[in-house]
């Protein structure tokens, strides 16, 4: 059997196991909140019947936004929320957003499905629900349609507590007092829906428009440029290198990445929940791929910025699989199963990793889109947490924590092009001191035993919870909402520094040593 090496530390020992050394003395770097981020855009019924509802809705909302998924995010303590879009934010003109409702413009969401537009949900509802969920608003400016004024206008309006024409307008929008607001996006995908343009021709007009993106009086602006789609190493090379000050610092503070999983016409040949094991596996090793890009642009950026001024934010990433039969395919509904919550549990692990270059990352996207943590439904006030939502509850735990350095070493699953580690994971120390395991074990078919050394403990008790099911394909619905839920896992024993435990197979695991 072939056996997978990863580690954080560059040292470890040849043993044909799956053996895990947890340092908990030696740090890896902090593990932001913010890479358990979310992404909301106006696509499909993510924020319309997702999110919003209206105030006359029959369905439990606070202003007009259901209670049941504010409640139901602010389980798993979601830490921020990026907004329009998406390639939507490249078309969206926010002053056609604000005043009464009654009288906001509507538009044709070319984009998304054709469907019209009515503005219902613009820049204080959307301020409205991150107060309700308690997370940090990520907004995203338009750059391929927009204007430099008209970016410069809608942060000014945001964030300004100066007599001005933008704030006097937002007082009379029911808003006397500035929002707190610190992530700016330049742009959204500017090599493709927002724009099509070079990296070169881009670089230019990001340093153009983010001059204009000014911070007023206390407020500061994180400025996340937009970065490369997939492997484009030439996009990063040449935003970092064109976007640097005259002071020897960099002109942003973040370069995004997106990455889906899978990307391009694959898309359409996968079912959220009718396949096989080799789609199973395709899946989880084109998932698992998101390390390579991490490591590689994260190389680039440290030849231009070995100091690690500029950060980098995946701010798209996640399945994506061809629409539910009979539903709009410009909606991009999917189910979500089991295997997604595999493709979210080997993903955070890799930027729990990364963590010092990636400090924030947002998957696509929170409601009925994409992999998403919440479905509603479109007749009743029903919801479902998909399994991709118990993987984000279950990790909840490194939320800010000290990343603890982990040396693996793997038994390799898989066939041909589909080889990879069996388990991934990461661990971190919280604050209260508590040290946390997560791990997944990628194979459909077969558990996995671990033996753990756990250096630099002096152990104590260990609990766990797992995910898993019977079926690689099981998923929850609205009749049978809790079909893949975390169960108690009774099976680790922590005898000395030894920690021992088999991962049953196709599942995810949570290990607390106290
Ligand atoms: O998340 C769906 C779409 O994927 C976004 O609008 C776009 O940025 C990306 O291509």
């Amino acid at each position: 059997m072939a056996v997978a090496r990863d580690s954080a530390l560059g040292c470890g020992i040849n043993h044909p196991m799956n053996n895990l050394i947890l340092n908990t003395d030696v740090t890896a770097g902090k593990i932001s909140r913010h890479i358990y981020g979310h992404f909301a855009e106006h696509l499909g019924r993510c924020i319309y019947g997702g999110f919003w509802v209206g105030e006359d809705s029959p369905i439990p909302n606070t202003r007009g936004i259901r209670n049941d998924v504010v409640q139901a995010l602010r389980g798993v303590g979601i830490p921020n929320l990026r907004w329009p879009g998406g390639c939507f934010a490249d078309e969206y003109h926010w002053q056609d957003g604000i005043g009464p409702r009654a009288g906001r413009p509507s538009m044709v969401n070319t984009h998304w499905g054709g469907v019209t537009e009515d503005n219902a949900f613009g820049t204080h509802e959307f301020m409205d629900l991150c107060d309700q969920l308690g997370c940090e608003p990520y907004i995203c400016g338009n750059v391929g349609s927009g204007t430099v004024q008209e970016m410069q206008q809608w942060v000014e309006y945001l964030t300004s507590a100066n007599q001005s024409p933008m704030t006097a307008l937002r007082a009379a929008n029911g808003r006397a007092e500035p929002w707190p607001l610190r992530f700016w996006g330049v742009g959204n995908e500017n090599w493709g829906c927002g724009g099509n343009m070079t990296a070169e021709h881009y670089a230019q007009e990001y340093r153009r428009f983010q001059t204009y993106v000014r911070n007023f009086g206390d407020n500061r602006i994180y400025k996340i440029a937009c970065g490369p789609r997939n492997h484009d190493y030439h996009w990063t090379e040449v935003l970092m290198q064109q976007s640097r000050n005259m002071r020897g610092g960099f002109l942003m503070n973040g370069l995004s990445l997106h990455y889906y999983t899978p990307d391009g016409p694959f898309r359409q040949l996968q079912s959220a929940t009718k396949f096989e094991e080799h789609d199973w596996r395709f899946i989880l090793k084109t998932a698992a791929h998101m390390d390579e890009l991490i490591t590689r642009h994260s190389a680039i950026m440290d030849q231009i910025d070995p100091e690690r001024k500029v950060e980098l934010i995946v701010d798209e990433w996640g399945a994506w699989y061809a629409v539910e039969p009979g539903t709009n395919p410009g909606f991009l509904y999917q189910q979500n199963s089991l295997r997604d919550a595999l493709v979210a549990a080997l993903t955070l692990n890799i930027f729990n990793k990364h963590c010092r270059r990636v400090t924030m990352a947002n998957i696509a996207q929170t409601v009925n889109v994409l992999q998403a943590l919440i479905l509603t439904d479109e007749h009743s006030d029903r919801i479902v947490r998909t399994p991709t939502y118990h993987v984000f509850e279950l990790y909840r735990v490194h939320h800010d924590a000290e990343a603890l350095a982990l040396d693996l070493q793997v038994d390799a699953v898989g066939a041909g092009h589909a080889v990879m580690p069996g388990i991934t994971a990461s661990a971190s120390r919280d604050h209260a001191g508590a040290v946390n395991l997560t791990l997944c074990n990628v194979d459909p078919a077969q558990s996995a035993a671990v033996v753990c050394a756990v250096r630099g403990a002096h152990g104590q008790t260990v609990s766990g919870r797992v995910l898993t099911a019977l079926t690689m394909q099981a998923h929850n619905t609205f009749d049978d909402p809790d079909a893949v839920a975390p169960q108690p896992f009774a099976g680790a024993e922590l005898v000395g520094d030894r920690l021992t435990f088999t991962l049953p197979a196709r599942s995810v695991l949570a290990l607390t040593i106290h």
